[in-house]
């Protein structure tokens, strides 16, 4: 069960204390969107079309998640690889993110929707820079919800970024080399004051990670759908926590270990 993570963490703490599973809702859900172009080509529209009610779906699913108990909700918005595409594309993308984000900032703040970023945003065009600042900040106080925005987000980019800050921060003493754990590490990467991801979704059918939140959805659970992401509904994420809490996560302990947290190693 899904509702595990709890016992087989605790198991895992020093202290060993074992909490009984409160909840089966994953805290933090990311999604890989995908399959607006598909979305569009099958309508004989352009493909922008398809990012324009994938942005809608971004809306609703947003309050959807919150509305599960989801705590956390990660959407894959642009990665680096996304620059890559037509620039008429690129354009239109980022143009709709400007505007999405202008549309949304009064819903978030009424709504009480933390918004935050991870990837690489400076390369951003300035607009949506400017937009994102604000947004931020005008709902750093909201705890309960947090939206997080993959923007010119890469993984690969990302283990580079913390390797550079991580050894900026030995050569200046404020780390000490032999010291060093995935604790110390994680705290380098973009995601370093968030919890990993416990369900990692992709729509479109499509079952690769593309470059998404490698180390962080190690111990994650994986859900495919075929669905579309203009075409994502309550009901679909619905059907994928539900598959998450059919799943069994062991974090490399045996099952009887998860259901006798006593008859855990001692590491
Ligand atoms: C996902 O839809 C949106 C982004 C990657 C920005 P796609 O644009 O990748 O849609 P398909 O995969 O071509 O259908
Ligand atoms: C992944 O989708 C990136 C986002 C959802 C932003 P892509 O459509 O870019 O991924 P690939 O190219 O099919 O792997
Ligand atoms: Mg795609």
């Amino acid at each position: 069960m899904g509702g595990l993570v709890n016992a087989a963490t605790a198991a895992l703490t020093p202290t060993h204390r074992m909490t009984l599973p409160a909840a089966t809702v994953p805290a933090h859900v990311a999604i890989i969107m995908d399959g607006n172009g598909r979305w569009a080509k099958n309508r004989g529209l352009p493909r922008i079309e398809g990012h324009r009610r994938g942005v809608e779906t971004v809306r609703t699913t947003t309050f959807a998640a919150r509305d599960l108990g989801v705590k956390m909700l990660t959407l894959y918005a642009f990665s680096i690889e996304n620059w890559k595409r037509p620039p008429e594309e690129v354009n239109a993308l980022m143009g709709l993110l400007e505007f999405y984000l202008k549309q949304e900032l009064a819903t978030f703040v009424r709504d009480r929707v933390r918004l935050r970023t991870i990837g690489r945003t400076d390369e951003l065009p300035a607009g949506v820079q400017k937009v994102l600042r604000t947004t931020i900040e005008e709902t750093k106080q909201f705890t309960d919800y947090t939206l997080v925005l993959a923007l010119n987000y890469g993984s690969r980019t990302e283990i580079v970024d913390a390797a550079r800050a991580y050894a900026a921060a030995v050569a200046a003493g404020k780390e000490k080399l032999n010291d060093g754990s995935w604790t110390t590490f994680s705290r380098y990467l973009y995601t370093a004051d968030m919890p990993e991801p416990d369900l990692v979704i992709r729509t479109s059918g499509e079952t690769r990670i593309s470059n998404f939140l490698l180390l962080q959805a190690a111990y994650a659970e994986f859900v495919f759908t075929p669905v579309l992401w203009p075409d994502f509904t309550k009901a679909d994420l619905a059907a994928a926590i539900a598959d998450y809490n059919r799943r069994e996560r062991r974090f490399g302990l045996t099952s009887e270990q998860l259901v006798n947290p006593a008859r855990a190693g001692a590491k």
